[in-house]
């Protein structure tokens, strides 16, 4: 049985995805916010899951913050660390710690679109196509191996909700496979830090898209 650490900051609806997902060989450890009043811990533990929060407020130096946030997890023991919409950076020797281990979801096609405001930037920008990423993290800001994407289109009546909502369904599909194909030891970084799916062909196992949608006037 691997165990995995789920970190949080706000409501935490890809973590229910992959603690609904009941991924077989894995166990959800513990969820950990850097938010008291995340809305998440309180899914987690009417599960049964341990929670707990590191409040980055209580930090002045993002490295003390990082080390405590570190010794919650390790507390744990984990195989893997999911960041599911946890909003904080991570220092260098932090990611590092984790290297290999740790997965992240950035809602968009990296790498278009890094940081904030990801939505607003693809109808600002004019993208036709849009999407979410499952990646590893390495120390640059939503940049590292790619595991997953799901595509979703742009429609021209979206607005940032409703292209959000469009894609976070798809994040809650991505996600929990991703994190599947973890425990499994399906996922194999190469030498020149391309993710490959054992047993899973590529064009299977990269990309997700969903039907167009249809009806729209314009
Ligand atoms: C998701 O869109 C995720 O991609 C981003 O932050 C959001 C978190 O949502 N990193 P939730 O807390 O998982 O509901």
């Amino acid at each position: 049985m691997k165990s995995i650490v789920i970190l949080i900051s706000g409501r935490g609806s890809n973590m229910e995805a992959i603690v609904r997902a009941r991924i077989p060989g894995a166990r959800i450890a513990a969820v950990i916010s850097n938010r008291p009043a995340a809305g998440g811990l309180a899914f987690a533990h009417a599960h049964g899951i341990a929670t707990a929060v590191v409040d980055h407020t209580a930090h002045a130096e993002r490295t003390d913050f990082d080390a405590a946030l570190a010794a919650c997890i390790d507390s744990h023991a984990p195989d893997l660390v999911v960041l599911a919409g946890f909003m904080r950076l991570l220092s260098p020797a932090f990611v590092q710690r984790y290297e290999g281990r740790l997965l992240n979801i950035h809602p968009s096609l990296l790498p278009a679109f890094p940081g904030l405001h990801t939505h607003r930037q693809a109808i600002e920008t004019g993208v036709r196509v849009h999407g979410a990423t499952v990646h590893f993290v390495t120390a640059a800001l939503d940049s590292g191996p790619i595991v997953i994407q799901a595509a979703v289109p742009v429609l021209p009546a979206d607005d940032e909700a409703t292209l959000a909502a469009r894609v976070l369904a798809q994040e809650h599909r991505i996600y929990p496979q991703a994190v599947r194909w973890f425990i499994d030891g399906r996922l194999v970084i190469d030498d020149r830090g391309r993710v490959r799916v054992r047993g899973v062909r590529l064009d299977e196992a990269g990309c997700t898209v969903p039907p167009l949608e249809t009806g729209e006037a314009d």
